[in-house]
């Protein structure tokens, strides 16, 4: 039966996890599979407004199993403080799934990401500080601790001893940092271990034996496809290899290729990127403001769920668009936050770039090509009416019908869904998806 993949098409806070929480109905098992608590999903229902960073956005529905894949990189203290403030919440996390394989965010991984920014100075990613990227690093230099390390002292100790040594070498000869001791370290990482106990278990086969018995899986992506390691805007992306683009979903739960049935992305319709590096529709006038306060008056602004900062903000860039559907293989396209357009007069859409009189149509590898090149807009009319409560594609005012027709075309990929609001049931379901 269908596994069904969700990812960002763009440099994030698409919308996804208000996505995977309205296709999460049909599913039976929800995995993140990739990143770690750089990402942030927001998921607005009648309980509240809950801010997600490791646990799937399905972990909603009582009845469904919800699994933390091998490919992500897990800080337990965020994890446990995330279960503990679900159930605070009553909301059960009894059938949530730990992957024993996945890689654990360390003390030094956090401050080795923010030692390394400082050091770059003007070049700084602008990642979200949280030791993601320095954990993939140990995990490709195979020096990473999982978390089938924490469950046994016998186990953690020699791995914390023989790392700890390595990165306090690395923190205090590369960059002058305070080296990081060792016992309060291991205590801390065994009793999260203890801890933590209970949720681990073989996330590939409970994603394998659900797809096997016919039940719908869903891959929760993180970040967005122009942040990936190998096709996003580098080295202004992130760590996780490749963190969005959907092959990496196979293998951040342990599942081929051919098991994925179909590739969602989710898109805004408009752009908006956090950190630093390119961003070709970027604007900086009021329209600008306008589209990053919408909302703000309900902390539902564009300012970064996990880090806070305000999100940099700018016209749909078809361009980048185009690009992300194609190395995804997306099937459909899930629009989201159409009704932050309603206040718009005019709508306008990159089409292509320009350089030194080139059209260019796709996404330019060389970072300074891509800093320098012109984008070229059409402009559409504005509807200038609300769509919040719109339902049926039918019912939305022609010049939001228009628009997400010609957005369909410029992607060449159909537009299944269309989100109008941060609550589940404000949706357009144009063509299920399951
Ligand atoms: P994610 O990281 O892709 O899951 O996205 P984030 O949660 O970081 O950011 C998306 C923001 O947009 C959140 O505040 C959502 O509640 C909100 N949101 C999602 N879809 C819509 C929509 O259609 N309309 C509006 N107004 N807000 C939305
Ligand atoms: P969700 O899943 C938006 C960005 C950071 C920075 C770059 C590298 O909520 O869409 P990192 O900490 O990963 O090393 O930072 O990647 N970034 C995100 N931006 N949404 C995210 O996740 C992001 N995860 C990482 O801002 O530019
Ligand atoms: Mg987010």
């Amino acid at each position: 039966m269908p596994i069904i993949v969700v990812v960002g098409g763009q440099w994030g806070d698409e919308g996804k996890g208000r996505i995977v929480d309205l296709l999460a109905r049909k599913a039976k098992v929800v995995a993140r599979y990739s990143a770690g608590n750089n990402a942030g999903h927001t998921i607005v229902n009648d309980r509240g407004e809950f801010k997600l960073h490791v646990v799937p956005a399905g972990i909603f529905y009582p009845e469904k199993t919800c699994v933390i894949g091998n490919g992500v990189a897990v800080d337990p203290e965020v994890l446990l403080g995330e279960i503990e403030n679900l159930e605070a919440k009553g909301v059960s996390t009894s059938k949530l799934v730990l992957s024993d394989r996945a890689q654990v965010i360390m003390p030094w991984h956090k401050r080795i990401d923010q030692l390394d920014e400082a050091m770059r100075g003007e070049a700084a990613i602008g990642t979200t500080g949280k030791g993601v990227g320095p954990c993939f690093v140990d995990k490709v230099a195979r020096r990473g601790i999982r978390i089938a390390d924490l469950l046994r002292a016998e186990d953690l100790r020699p791995r914390v001893e023989s790392t700890l040594a390595y990165q306090n070498k690395v923190i205090t000869g590369v960059y002058g940092g305070e080296p990081i001791a060792f016992e309060d370290c291991f205590q801390a990482y065994l009793e999260f271990g203890r801890r933590l106990h209970q949720y681990v278990g073989d996330v590939q086969a409970i994603v394998l034996d659900a797809h096997h018995r016919g039940e719908y899986v869903l891959l929760e992506g993180a970040q967005g496809s122009l942040l990936d390691l190998d096709h996003g805007t580098y080295p202004y992306v992130t760590s996780s290899v490749p963190s969005s683009s959907s092959a990496g979903a196979a293998l951040g739960v342990g599942i081929g290729p051919t098991d994925i049935q179909r590739v969602v992305g989710v898109f805004k319709s408009y752009s908006t990127r956090v950190g630093n590096g390119p961003f070709p529709t970027e604007l900086f006038d009021d329209v600008a403001n306008t589209l990053r306060d919408h909302g703000k008056e309900y902390g539902r602004g564009e300012y970064g769920t996990t880090t806070g900062r305000p999100r940099r903000i700018g016209w749909l860039d078809a361009v980048s668009a185009r690009y992300s559907v194609r190395f995804n293989g997306l099937a459909a396209v899930a629009l989201t936050r159409l009704d932050v357009l309603d206040q718009m007069p005019t709508i306008k859409i990159c089409t292509h770039y320009e350089l030194d009189g080139e059209i260019i149509e796709t996404l330019p590898a060389r970072e300074s090509v891509l800093n320098a090149v012109k984008p070229i807009y059409e402009e559409l009319p504005g509807w200038l009416a609300p769509t919040t409560e719109v339902r049926n594609f039918d019912d939305l005012p022609p010049q939001a019908q228009a628009f997400i027709k010609r957005v369909e075309q410029l992607l060449g990929c159909p537009v299944d869904l269309i989100s109008v609001g941060p609550s589940r049931e404000q949706a357009i379901i144009v063509n299920p998806i399951f």
